[in-house]
């Protein structure tokens, strides 16, 4: 048997065209274009490729963006800079840094400068601790995007046993505490397993939902899957060939699984999507 495919980039599509509604709205109530800002550290070509779809995306939605580049050799205050300017600019309602930055700035300290309330990727102390009481400002974007595309895809995730692989800031730890929450898209039962974890085949085959967010292709392989589960593949890796790779080994795993997301068209156009709705999000709290 052969599992049905979740197609991200459909539902992705629909999502955008909805968040498209919702920014016509806006801006005819309240004559205010939501504005995101991405600052770009160097030119990592991947993030380079994930910066334009982020513009692009915006355009297409009614959103206005801007990038702000900067070289490899900007120092830590001169970013830092950058950002309170931004924090100050009351026509700008996201700011997103990509990542990775280059050695020599610290990660952790740029993303506290950011100002919880334009911090659209969800990665502020503060927001981190505001979606673990269950009193979430911002939703991060890659594990919203895998909530919805359970919810738009009909898996039921209440009682579930949901095993992520991955215990990442960005991914694994977010994922967790979404899908444990109370309501809609959670009330999970939530096992989260890391490179540390004993028997990790025993561990993914309980999972009803397995989520791959380690970063290592070839990771999930198809004796890892109990037969008829949801398989949701994080990862995004480059193959030796080039080609863009998941974590999970898709032509054993679509086999054995009941539902599955390809790489690409899986769960990276959602990530992009749900950035929209954050940035709109943040232009509606200026409203309030
Ligand atoms: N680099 C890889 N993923 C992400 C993300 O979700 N946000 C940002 N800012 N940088 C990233």
């Amino acid at each position: 048997m052969s599992a049905s495919i979740i197609d991200g980039k459909r539902i992705a599509k629909e999502l955008r065209e909805e968040i498209a509604g919702r920014v016509a709205s806006f801006r005819g109530e309240h004559s205010i274009q939501p504005k995101l800002v991405a600052i770009l550290v160097g030119e990592d070509p991947a993030s380079q490729v994930y910066i334009r779809n982020k513009q692009r995306a915006c355009e297409q939605a009614g959103l206005a963006s801007s990038l702000i580049r900067l070289p490899d050799s900007v120092s830590q205050s001169e970013l830092l800079g950058q950002i309170e300017d931004l924090n100050q600019a009351p026509d700008v309602h996201g700011i997103l840094v990509q990542l990775p930055l280059p050695e020599g700035i610290s990660a952790d300290l740029v993303l506290r400068a950011i100002r919880p309330e334009k911090d659209v990727d969800c990665f502020h102390p503060e927001n981190v601790g505001m979606l673990a009481i269950g009193t979430p400002r911002f939703l991060p974007c890659t594990p919203a995007g895998v909530v919805e595309l359970l919810k738009r895809s009909g898996v039921e995730t209440r009682g579930a046993h949901v095993v992520i692989c991955g215990r990442s800031n960005i991914v694994g730890k977010p994922l967790a505490l979404m899908m444990m929450q109370k309501g809609d898209g959670g009330d999970a039962t939530v096992s989260v397993c890391h490179s540390r974890s004993r028997n990790l085949e025993e561990l993914t085959r309980q999972a009803d939902i397995l989520v791959a967010a380690v970063g290592r292709e070839g990771f999930i392989t198809g004796s890892m899957i109990r037969p008829g589960a949801t398989v949701i593949d994080v990862g995004t890796n480059r193959s030796a060939n080039g080609k863009l790779v998941g974590d999970v080994v898709f032509e054993e795993a679509v086999e054995i699984a009941g539902a599955i997301t390809p790489v690409p068209g899986g769960v990276g156009p959602m990530t992009v999507t749900l950035l929209l709705e954050n940035t709109l999000r943040g232009a509606r709290r200026t409203v309030r």
